[in-house]
């Protein structure tokens, strides 16, 4: 029997390679995939908790399926990853409309959860098994064609001071190199050319080889054409690593190296166990190694305790690095954190107005670094129609920036040589040669 699922995913990319999954897994048990509520037999939610804003994203639409789920009351709502994994039992106390609640080490399980359900209508809530394996023998339904993820390591041990991930997304464990080669060759095998090697801390890969000797390994299989990875933490950014990027010829020129702050006193407190000047170092020695690199960032305003003095150090550390582009986020509270009960915390105001001003000083440095582009010719790999006009097609450079340009007879997946005659602050347009 043909029965629909409609999948929502929210939060990171580690959160879209899982819902790949299980999709996959449901694929077996005969679920397809559907847009539209009102055809879907399943409604699964991929949920956030990093920040308070994604947390609310996710309970406002459960919220919003209440009356769905009068109307048609054979419909199985279920609710997996980060959020599920936090708030547990709770979330069907708040929403009892939902049917099940999955843990994010469980996410293999769905078929089975869901199978029961079919069988015999009750409230299931597991999230026992935080650090549960990671599902083997898996085949994700991956969305796209051109672009996508394979993880290798779930899990953080960092326990940054203000982060949630770690408490949600158990202890690290790293998948077999074994295991990650296979399914690198069939994405290849599939049409795939740009592929993600994804983990919270990448750099803590520990399946039997260090991430560089995977990266390097993985750099060699035939039909990759392009291999990024995400995410690193500063901390343990090898010379390894930064030779192997160097050195691999389908390893992408962009790492994505979040700093947080440019402080060391808001460092401390924040557990990054980096200083700014350790940072900085780190970057030179990048750029120097990998001509052209693009830096990319994430940045947190309004920590506990963050003076305008601290703030200023931030401003003045964008300034100094010039990122390409940087994710600017406002500090959440998160219960659990330690950060969460630390004194002086800071005011929503003056939080915004950080941002703000964090934001425009990032977004001139980023036009300023696009602007470099222009005149040069880039190769772009074209990923299809931009969402707004279907003759003009959109694609990447290696170092991840977004190309606009005409359609004319390109294909998704087609490699092109692009000249670049105009910037902006998150995109470049130019012309196909
Ligand atoms: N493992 C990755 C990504 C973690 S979540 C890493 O360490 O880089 C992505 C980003 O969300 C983090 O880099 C951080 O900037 C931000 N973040 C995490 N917790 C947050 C919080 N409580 N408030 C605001 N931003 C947060
Ligand atoms: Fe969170 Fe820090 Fe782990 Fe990243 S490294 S997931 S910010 S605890
Ligand atoms: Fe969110 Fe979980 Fe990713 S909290 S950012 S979906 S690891």
């Amino acid at each position: 029997m043909d029965k629909k699922l409609k999948l929502l995913t929210y939060g990171c990319q580690m959160n879209v390679a899982d819902s790949e999954r299980m999709a996959g897994l449901l694929s077996k048990i005969g679920y397809t995939l559907t847009d539209d509520f009102d055809a879907a037999d399943l409604i699964l939610f991929n949920t956030c908790c990093v920040r308070a804003t994604a947390e609310d994203k996710v309970y406002g639409q459960i919220g919003r399926l209440k009356a769905l789920k009068r109307e048609r009351p054979e419909v199985i709502i279920g609710v997996a990853g980060c959020l599920a994994q936090k708030d547990g039992e709770n979330l069907i106390k708040r929403s009892p409309h939902v049917d099940f609640v999955l843990g994010t080490g469980q996410s293999g399980e769905v078929a089975r959860v869901v199978e029961s359900l079919e069988r015999e209508r009750r409230h299931l809530v597991d999230t026992s098994n935080l650090s549960g394996e990671i599902p083997h023998e898996v085949f994700p339904l991956r969305g796209g064609s051109v672009s996508t993820f394979v993880p290798i390591m779930y899990g953080c041990d960092n326990f940054c001071t203000y982060c949630i991930v770690p408490h949600v997304r158990g202890r690290e464990r790293s998948r077999k190199p074994e295991e990650i080669f296979a399914e690198v060759q069939q994405t290849a095998a599939e049409g795939f050319k740009d592929i993600t090697l994804l983990g919270q801390n990448v750099n803590s890969y520990a399946g039997g080889m260090t991430f560089a000797r995977l990266l390097t390994a993985v750099d060699k299989i035939s039909g990759v054409e392009r291999l990024r990875f995400m995410t690193s933490h500063p901390k343990d950014l090898s010379d390894e690593l930064i030779a192997a990027i160097a050195e691999g010829a389908h390893v992408c020129e962009h790492i994505h190296l979040p700093v947080q702050h440019g402080s060391d006193k808001i460092l401390r407190r924040m557990n990054r166990v980096y200083t700014v000047e350790k940072y900085l170092r780190l970057v030179e020695k990048i750029r120097a190694a990998i001509p052209n690199v693009s830096l990319t960032t994430d940045l947190i305003v309004g920590f506990p305790g963050e003076s305008d003095e601290d703030f200023a150090a931030t401003l003045d550390f964008v300034r100094t690095v010039k990122f390409d582009a940087a994710f600017t986020f406002i500090y959440s509270k998160r219960t659990g954190t330690p950060a969460a009960t630390f004194d002086n915390q800071v005011d929503d105001e003056i939080k915004h107005r950080r941002l703000d001003e964090l934001m425009k000083v990032q977004n001139a440095i980023s036009l300023e670094k696009n602007r470099t582009l222009e005149n040069s010719v880039v190769e772009v790999l074209v990923d299809g129609a931009s969402k707004t006009d279907e003759n003009i097609f959109t694609g990447r450079t290696r170092t991840n920036k977004l190309v606009l340009f005409e359609r004319g007879n390109l294909h998704a997946g087609d490699f092109v040589n692009v000249k670049i005659t105009q910037a902006q602050t998150f995109l470049l347009k130019g012309v196909v040669q």
